[in-house]
């Protein structure tokens, strides 16, 4: 079902997303490495999540998808990761010697075992063609130099194993699909799928597709589009709304705006956490509500803000631009990506 909220596993519930797919299958094949880039609810877990199961199903891949939120260092990826390999079924063969101890419960690590060394050791050892999903890899970006090495040592030992990353900072998909000449990556780096909103007749046909299989008679199809854009995550939990939970067209719409802004706000507080100028980044997306050319920015945010000197505030735009909140549309004209992004009030942030 296409308004159904959980992130679609199955090929047959992902539309409008054939070419992606394809693509990144062949990518895999090819033992090339990915990263699913794009901004939240754009549908990166899903095509994550589909993409790891056509290689099971139709190529005899192993998989194993894990979602990093909340995986803060490496002790605790390797956790995850151990658990799932012990809990795969079918079982993996994962020949490990040095830092594990093969029990009745599977794979254990042994005590004192170095964690990096482990890590490598366990990725190593896997002797079957495999597909890791790291969803959400943003957060181990804390760790990220010695993530780095890991990855690094596993691309250049054991090519059966192929890695998916995702994430909604370009940050760290960055440092993984553009390593600097410093990075264990560099030379080597995954190829970035990054995805994009649906244009408009993908919208519409999405919402005609989801109200169909409901056999739900709708024909605002141009309202919902003009109102949410191409965001398929808006789009699906609008469907969910109206034609599911059976609420009415408004009642659908604005609760698809408010939960969208709890989201959205979630991610943009997450985004200013640590910085010291927050006010300026705030006052930046306020003022993009109205104006998009740069000096019209500048104008904006220095009645707001006082003097803000260019240097600082194009860097702030970089900032935001790198996080998938803005689009530069051409050269010096910004833009909030985002429909809902435009309901935040950023003054009370
Ligand atoms: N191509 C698609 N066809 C149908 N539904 C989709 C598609 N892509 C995503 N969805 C739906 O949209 C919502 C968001 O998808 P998903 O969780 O995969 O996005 P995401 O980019 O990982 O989001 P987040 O940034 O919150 O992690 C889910 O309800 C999912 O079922
Ligand atoms: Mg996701």
């Amino acid at each position: 079902m296409l308004f159904d909220l959980h992130p679609k596993e199955d090929r047959k519930e992902l539309f409008g997303r054939d070419k992606e797919i394809d693509y990144a299958i062949s990518q895999l094949l090819s033992k090339n490495w990915l990263t699913i880039g794009g901004q939240r609810e754009i549908g990166k877990t899903s095509l994550m999540k589909v993409v790891m199961n056509e290689m099971k199903k139709n190529y005899g891949f192993k998989g194993i998808y894990v979602n990093l939120r909340g995986v803060r260092n490496l002790s605790s990826l390797l956790k995850v990761i151990l658990s799932e390999i012990n809990n795969s079924k079918p079982s993996f063969k994962v020949t490990v010697k040095l830092n594990f101890i093969v029990g009745s419960a599977g794979i254990e690590l042994k005590r004192g075992a170095k964690v990096v060394n482990s890590l490598i050791e366990l990725f190593n050892s896997i002797e079957e063609d495999a597909v890791i999903g790291l969803d959400e890899v943003q957060e181990v970006s804390q760790a990220s130099r010695q993530f780095l090495e890991v990855l690094g040592n596993v691309f250049a030992s054991n090519p059966k194993v192929r890695f998916v990353f995702s994430g909604s900072y370009i940050g760290v998909i960055r440092a993984l699909s553009n390593p600097s000449s410093s990075s264990p990556l560099h030379g080597r780096p995954p190829v970035l799928l990054n995805l994009r909103p649906f244009d408009e007749g993908t919208s519409r046909d999405f919402l005609r597709r989801g109200m169909e299989e409901l056999n739900i008679s709708f024909d605002k199809e141009d309202e919902v589009v003009k109102r949410l854009d191409g965001v398929v995550g808006w789009l699906t939990l609008f469907g969910n709304f109206y034609a599911v939970r059976k609420m009415s067209f408004e009642t659908s719409m604005s609760s698809t705006i408010e939960e969208g802004k709890k989201i959205m706000i979630d991610e943009f507080k997450h985004f200013l956490e640590g910085k010291s100028n927050k006010r300026l980044y705030t006052t930046i997306m306020s003022v993009l509500k109205v104006v998009n050319a740069w000096k019209d920015v500048k104008r904006g945010v220095e009645i707001k803000l006082g003097n803000v000197d260019d240097k600082e505030l194009s860097l702030a735009l970089e900032s935001l631009l790198n996080n998938n909140f803005i689009e530069k549309r051409k050269e010096g004209v910004y833009e909030i990506v985002d429909p809902i992004l435009r309901e935040i009030d950023y003054d009370k942030l």
